[in-house]
């Protein structure tokens, strides 16, 4: 796979998915699109996300399936994207001394408190994604967060301050190794090992129904709905479809 990564850094932008989705074709596959400030930051479900500037990781992948080595991707196997992504950035947080889990289909949590937001944006013609924005927001060093009540950050955790620039850096370098992951049998399994209240007894929102129940999340499908038992029964979730109670 040729896996050049080039980062491109600018001092503000209203969003690097935006960014990365305006300018989709003057891009070369595996850009990375950086920002000092986000005035706009996004996040699932359309809202905000927040982070101060200069503190944390604000960037977007631009990836071009198909091209340059990189696997062609599917509406089949389009959660193997969110895999790769998510387990990215666990095994980044590893590296920087913090064992993140992931919370169903891509938050990253650190115990109760959510450490990275991922925000995946694809271009779908017929059932193939010809290009996808891998948009990643990363707490490093902020330590206040006056706009939400359960983050956290890699300061917060371990004490130490992290130079954004080098970081993103070895980043690139772990999202390499880990997109060579893609389409190995082994990736969900190894998703599912980092899967936050996985094999635990939780309260959990189902929305479709309008209740709230004990489960067990047991897994996920390869179309990325969430496996959940509860007592003796089985029930598959789509995004949206059911809500943790923290
Ligand atoms: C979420 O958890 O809701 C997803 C948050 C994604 C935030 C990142 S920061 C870089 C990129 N640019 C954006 O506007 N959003 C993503």
């Amino acid at each position: 796979m040729e896996n050049k990564i080039n980062i491109i850094w600018y001092n503000e932008l209203d969003s690097t998915n935006s960014e990365a989705l305006r300018h989709i074709s003057d891009f070369d596959n595996l850009s990375v699109i950086a920002a000092i400030c986000q005035s706009g930051g996004r996040g699932q479900r359309g809202n905000r996300w927040f982070s101060a500037p200069g503190e944390n990781l604000t960037f977007s992948i631009v990836l071009k399936p198909g091209i340059g080595g990189i696997p062609h991707i599917t509406t089949q196997n389009i959660f193997d994207l969110n895999r790769i992504s998510s387990l990215s950035v666990t095994s980044f947080l590893s590296s920087q001394g913090v064992e993140a889990s992931i919370k169903w289909p891509n938050d990253i949590y650190f115990r109760n408190r959510k450490i990275s937001g991922i925000l995946i944006e694809n271009n779908i013609v017929g059932d193939e994604i010809v290009s996808s924005v891998i948009g990643i927001g990363i707490n490093l060093n902020q330590t206040e967060f006056p706009e939400l009540s359960n983050a956290t950050s890699v300061k917060l955790i371990t004490g130490s301050s992290i130079a954004i620039k080098e970081a993103l850096e070895e980043f690139c370098e772990v999202f390499k190794r880990t997109l060579s992951l893609f389409g190995n049998n082994s990736l969900s399994d190894i998703y599912e090992d980092k899967l936050f209240h996985k094999g635990r007894l939780c309260r959990y929102s189902d929305y479709l129904r309008d209740t709230e129940f004990e489960g067990k999340i047991i897994g996920v499908t390869d179309t990325g709905r969430l496996i959940v038992e509860e007592g003796p029964r089985r029930r598959t979730y789509a995004f949206k479809e059911i809500g943790y109670i923290l």
